[in-house]
């Protein structure tokens, strides 16, 4: 039964998946861009000066960001659905619709913060151009067009997964994609007490990345392996389980490292301190976990002598084994560096946060949501062992050393901030121009912008390889 879901041919969740993944790729595209408009400004500020401010550049690096996250979020779980339940999504119909209605959405939102970008700072404002937090600016009737999307979606999963067969993977999705949704909830109400505020905003921001994402990741990361190197259920189920657990148990306390300066009473710096601290072992388990399985694997295959790979799909597990690393590294040590209160009171808000946020959202997400698009590609034209081209290898490669570098000057950057504007000049005036005026600072700035170049440039590697890799010859069909 299941297997005739398995290339992908003739299952319209599949279909459905493949839109969102190319909504999505084109939303990374367009992240990129802005990301490069902003890091020019960096350098030179008077670029697009009065056209297309810094601030309109960068919401929409970052939201894009966001956005095309979710799109290929959703597109994985269409993907993964009819092989895990064995039956053909519920509802899908009504998926496609709101699929388009969700596109149309962003379509509007982003050509209003092109073309009218700023309105009169009323309500007028927070409905119809931004909100103006962070990350998840959006205007609130788009709000409301996520809010119905993302109850489509996850009513989709339920009625699936309820019909269908239960696998632990599946059940794990049900329960993080209800609090996936309800989370954007607190982020779309207005007070105007700043602290409050941002007290409710990082419910969004933290508690989707360091809880709700990465079990996500975790679901994802099992159902890959299972169907790339023929990973054992039981185990991967096993290990899925330990890592929800251990993410949940750290991620959501772990909030209060949010909570240190903005206005919370505090008793958040040692619940902050001790529970962020502890958010890197699950990450370690991750890691730990994908290279076991891909080990044991291998070793099985080898012990009934076949010289044959194992893996099925090279691009995809190239990427999810970099997954492995990136969110160990990005979030796990990047993170960590600067989780504890001490620490944080020299580098909160400096190019060290930056670089946190780019290494952790690439490693973390972009490299596992790349690797279902390549899944996906792989499903989608009956491929048996999908194997790298030269253009996935040059993605791969240049995508992966731009954001590395990126972040490498970005936490050189901030080291000059900490050191300078914080530790010499006190976090006066005065020292954060110093700190911003230096040689190594504005080095750091050139040489994100070099990288950023690189990232962009393997990007559209990525992009070709996606769309022409289907039909070329070197795969086994
Ligand atoms: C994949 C998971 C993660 C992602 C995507 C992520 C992303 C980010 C981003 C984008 C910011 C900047 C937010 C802003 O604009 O103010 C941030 C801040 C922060 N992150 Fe993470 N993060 C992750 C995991 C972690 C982990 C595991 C830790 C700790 C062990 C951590 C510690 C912090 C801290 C302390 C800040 C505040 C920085 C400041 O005070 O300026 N993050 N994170
Ligand atoms: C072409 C490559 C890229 C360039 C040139 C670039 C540049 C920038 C710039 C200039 C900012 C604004 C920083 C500021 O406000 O001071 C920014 C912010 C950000 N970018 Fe990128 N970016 C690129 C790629 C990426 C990628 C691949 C990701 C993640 C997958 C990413 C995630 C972020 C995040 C999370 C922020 C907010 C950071 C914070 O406020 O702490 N960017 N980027
Ligand atoms: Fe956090």
């Amino acid at each position: 039964m299941a297997s005739k879901y398995l290339t992908g041919v003739g299952s319209e969740s599949k279909q459905l998946a493949t839109w969102y993944f190319t909504f999505a790729a084109i939303l990374f595209g367009a992240q990129l861009l802005f990301g490069l408009i902003a890091a020019i400004q960096y350098v030179m500020p008077g670029f697009l000066y009065g056209i297309l401010d810094f601030s309109i550049a960068r919401i929409i690096h970052i939201n894009a960001l966001v956005v095309w996250m979710v799109f290929a979020m959703f597109g994985s779980v269409y993907w993964l659905l009819p092989d895990e339940t064995g039956i053909e999504t519920v509802g899908i119909k009504i998926g496609k619709l709101l699929f388009w209605i969700f596109a149309a959405a962003i379509v509007v939102v982003v050509l209003v913060y092109l073309l009218i970008q700023v309105g009169p700072a009323d309500e007028t404002t927070i409905w119809f151009i931004t909100e103006g937090r962070e990350y998840i600016e959006a205007p609130r009737w788009a709000d409301w067009g996520i809010v119905v999307v993302a109850l489509g979606f996850v009513a989709n999963l339920f009625l699936t997964g309820i019909k269908g067969k239960q696998t632990g993977i599946v059940t794990v999705l049900m329960a993080d994609m209800i609090a996936f949704a309800g989370l954007y909830l607190a982020g779309m109400f207005f007070t105007d007490n700043i602290s409050v505020d941002q007290y409710w905003w990082w419910w969004v921001i933290h508690l989707w990345v360091e809880a709700t994402w990465e079990v996500f990741v975790g679901a994802i990361a099992a159902y890959g392996l299972i169907k790339m190197i023929g990973a054992h259920r039981q185990v991967v189920e096993m290990w899925l389980w330990i890592e929800v657990a251990m993410l949940f148990g750290s991620g959501i306390l772990g909030l209060g490292h949010h909570y240190f300066w903005i206005g919370t009473p505090e008793y958040w710096w040692e619940i902050g301190a001790l529970f962020s601290a502890l958010e890197p072992l699950p990450l370690v388990a991750m890691f730990i976990h994908v290279l076991y399985d891909w080990g044991k694997t291998q070793g099985a295959q080898e012990e009934k002598g076949s010289t044959v790979s194992v893996v099925n799909n090279k691009p995809a597990f190239t990427w999810f084994v970099l997954n492995a690393f990136g969110n160990f590294l990005g979030a796990g040590i990047w993170g960590f560096f600067h989780t504890l209160p001490q620490v944080n009171l020299y580098t909160h808000g400096t190019q060290f946060t930056s670089a946190h946020g780019h290494l952790a959202f690439f490693g973390a997400y972009a490299t596992i949501l790349i690797g279902m698009m390549y899944i996906a590609v792989q499903g989608t034209n009956g491929i048996k062992i999908m194997k790298h081209t030269k253009a996935s290898l040059w993605g791969v490669s240049m995508i992966v050393s731009g954001v590395v570098g990126m972040t490498v000057a970005l936490t050189i950057a901030g080291y000059v901030q900490v050191l300078v504007s914080r530790a010499q000049m006190g976090a006066t005036w005065a020292g954060y121009f110093d700190g911003q005026s230096g040689m190594w600072f504005s080095q750091a700035m050139d040489w994100r912008l070099v990288m950023g170049v690189v990232t962009f440039l393997g990007f559209i590697f990525l992009a070709k390889d996606l769309l022409t890799t289907g039909k070329n010859p070197v795969h086994e069909r």
